[in-house]
């Protein structure tokens, strides 16, 4: 069956029931958070119980990123990041985000008759884990097909594949900066859906033009910018890679390579004026 909004409606209500709810509530306070960033950014003292719980991890993220500028050098290694970093990742909404797209992404697919699955930027392969959960919950094999730009996926996909001896994973080399590798192709039986958390703020636009080459379906959980405002933390993140990705740029190619579109989150950009979209469905 051709995917519609009306099939996204019918099998998807009560999900986006659900996760817009959770962002109103989780999320509502996020002007508190973007003023604080600006006196972080300006090297003003900030208390943590100024800042509403939801945005702590980032609130000390951002204070980590200031004081390595001050210092004059960034590292990556910085045992603080990187356990910050491992503690945005147990966080609820991280937890529950992944389970809303991989549970959309499912079940788009079987209602839509998609033949494969395909991931970018698939990483440390968090999302990967849950959509392989979501799976064995829902009593549905599609075949995976997992990439990523760094070799390292080879190594995580594999050691997820000793957990799941059963699923049907495959996983692949591509930065999705440049066309799908002849492999790539080869893997992916139409028609396919994509789903993916936080890659393609880390690529460009332009990925859009070369996933459309593989795909037929996107569920994008990427931050879009839509009012166009940033705020003291999108540009201090920035330097940790994380560039901010403006809507406006992104919705011609979309316009032209995936010309329908769901805004999945619309009820709570509407309800607290959130200024990005955190889930976007877009197909052929
Ligand atoms: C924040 S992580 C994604 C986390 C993962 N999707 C999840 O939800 O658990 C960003 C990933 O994007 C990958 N990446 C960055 N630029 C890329 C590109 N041009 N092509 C493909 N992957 C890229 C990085 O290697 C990294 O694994």
């Amino acid at each position: 069956m051709p995917l519609t909004n009306a099939l996204i409606k019918d099998t998807c209500s009560d999900l986006e029931q659900t996760y817009v709810d959770y962002l109103v509530d989780h999320f509502g306070d996020w002007e508190v958070w973007a003023k604080a960033s600006q006196r972080v950014a300006d090297r003003e003292k900030v208390s943590e119980e100024e800042i509403p719980e939801a945005f702590r991890t980032e609130f000390k993220i951002m204070k980590v990123i200031v004081e390595m500028e001050d210092l004059g050098k960034f590292d990556w290694n910085n045992p603080a990041l990187t356990g910050l970093f491992g503690e945005l990742a147990q966080g609820s909404f991280y937890t529950f985000f992944g389970d809303t797209i991989t549970k959309i992404a499912l079940r788009l697919a079987d209602a839509a008759g998609v033949s494969t699955l395909l991931e970018i930027g698939a990483g440390k392969a968090n999302l990967t884990r849950i959509m392989l959960n979501q799976m064995a919950h829902m009593n549905i094999s599609k075949p995976i097909v997992t990439t990523d730009a760094q070799p390292v996926i080879l190594e995580n996909i594999e050691k997820l594949r000793s957990e799941y001896p059963q699923a049907p994973l495959q996983s692949l080399l591509w930065n999705i900066t440049a066309p799908p590798p002849e492999d790539l192709r080869a893997a992916i039986k139409p028609p396919a859906l994509l789903y993916e958390r936080y890659t393609l703020n880390y690529a460009n636009v332009s990925a859009i033009k070369n996933i459309s080459q593989v795909a037929d379906i996107l569920v994008l959980g990427d931050w879009f910018n839509y009012t166009g405002a940033l705020y003291a933390y999108d540009e201090v993140f920035q330097k940790i890679g994380a560039k901010p990705f403006f809507y406006k740029d992104i919705k011609p190619l979309l316009d032209e390579y995936f010309p329908n579109q769901h805004v999945f989150d619309q009820r709570a950009i509407d309800a607290i004026k959130l200024p990005n979209i955190t889930l976007l469905i877009a197909w052929k």
